[in-house]
């Protein structure tokens, strides 16, 4: 790699040039007629002096200087019409008597100049060229600048850690439509007329009378009339309801629907499963309770809660001092639910369960408001990498 001890070193040749050249511009100068004015010696000054004005410039802008210089310098000199020497040169043409030595004489001179001035251009040259080439090169052993690596969307990692459990427990994935019949969204959910759910207050319609579903639970009409009975599903998917936005509440949030359908299904199954799932997902110490409730789809319904993960149920902030986190809606599928969807409720029964993944999300990584989920504010969302 060319350097600037390297171009110094140049330099000082070129510096030398002016007293290289004294002792034949001495001897030729015998030759001249008397008023011709002899300088001396070569004067090599301007060019020393062009030198200091580059001083602060980039090695590169100060090589291509120093070879332009040289070239002025060697045409000041040498130039064929005007140059300072060649016309020294036509004055010897006065001298009719030994014109064979002054000749000889003269060549010397010329080339005591011309030689190493051409000798520090090529060298130049080829500084400059090198330092050009050193500086187009391509390191590619230098590490290279890594593009910024995106990660899973944090409910998104949490719908796939639920997956995985319930993979490993011999359920399948279930995909749901997000626009829904009447039928599907409350009919076959056995959903009365009258329910608040259906008034366009709680739910969104499209202009054709379509509803965006407001649970997961469609997907256990649709799954049974595909796959028919025995079966077990679960459906994560996107949900709209008509809430206002706030710490705890989305318009738009994610649930995980439960299926299972066989012969025998009870209470105890359902309970066995829950519990087993939250075990997985928070420990083997985690605790699960139910508490009576009621669902138009579910007959007898409960809502589960779970110990909570963070005071292990002594009560703290997490789960507001009462030791326990509510997480979703389950119970024993109403024979209508199952009539409706083409199982014969005489041989079949089966549990039900749903839960909202966003507020589970929330709870586990202390987010105080939900809506943060969605604002895609990477700086917020780089933290779960
Ligand atoms: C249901 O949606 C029932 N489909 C659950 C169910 C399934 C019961 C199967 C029986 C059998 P619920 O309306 O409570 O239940 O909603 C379930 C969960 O969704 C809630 O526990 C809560 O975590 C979440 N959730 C409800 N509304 C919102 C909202 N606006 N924003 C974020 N999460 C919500």
């Amino acid at each position: 790699m060319p350097d600037s001890v390297q171009f110094e070193e140049f330099i000082s040749q070129v510096k030398t040039v002016g007293k290289a050249s004294q002792a034949p511009l001495e001897r030729f100068s015998r030759f001249l007629p008397d008023d011709c004015f002899v300088a001396g010696n070569v004067n090599y000054t301007p060019f020393v002096e062009s030198l200091s004005q580059w001083e602060g410039d980039s090695l590169l802008a100060r090589a291509e200087a120093a070879l332009k210089e040289l070239e002025n310098v060697q045409t000041r000199f040498l130039g064929k019409k005007k140059g300072e020497v060649t016309l020294l040169g036509r004055r010897r043409g006065a001298l009719a008597e030994r014109r064979d030595v002054a000749h000889q004489e003269f060549e010397r001179l010329k080339t005591s100049i011309d030689s190493p001035l051409h000798k520090a251009q090529l060298n130049l040259t080829s500084f400059v060229r090198e330092l050009l080439t050193s500086q187009e090169a391509l390191d590619v052993t230098i590490p290279g600048r890594r593009p910024r690596r995106g990660h899973l969307h944090p409910i998104t990692m949490l719908r796939e850690k639920i997956e995985d459990i319930f993979v490993a427990l011999g359920y399948a994935i279930e995909d749901g439509r997000e626009i829904e019949t009447d039928f599907y969204n409350f009919e076959a959910l056995n959903i009365p007329h009258n329910h608040p759910a259906r008034s366009p207050q709680d739910t969104f319609y499209t202009r054709g009378g379509q509803a965006l579903r407001s649970q997961t639970s469609t997907v256990q009409i649709h799954a049974m009339q595909r796959r028919g009975a025995p079966l077990r599903i679960i459906a994560p998917g996107r949900v709209f309801r008509r809430d206002t936005p706030d710490p705890t509440h989305n318009p738009m949030f994610f649930q995980v629907e439960g299926l299972c359908v066989d012969r025998g299904i009870s209470m105890a199954h359902l309970k066995g499963t829950v519990a087993e799932f939250l075990r997985r997902m928070f420990g083997p110490d985690t605790k699960t309770r139910f508490r009576p409730s009621y669902f138009p789809f579910t007959e007898p319904s409960a809502e589960f809660d779970f110990s909570c993960f963070k005071c292990g149920g002594t009560g703290c902030r997490i789960c507001k001092g009462s030791g326990w986190i509510e997480l979703g809606g389950s119970g024993i599928v109403h024979p209508n639910v199952l009539r409706a969807a083409g199982v014969d409720p005489e041989i079949y029964s089966g549990f039900a369960f749903g839960l909202g993944i966003d507020r589970m999300c929330s709870l586990m990584y202390g987010l105080d408001d939900i809506r943060l989920l969605f604002e895609n504010d990477v700086r917020f969302l780089k933290q779960f990498d």
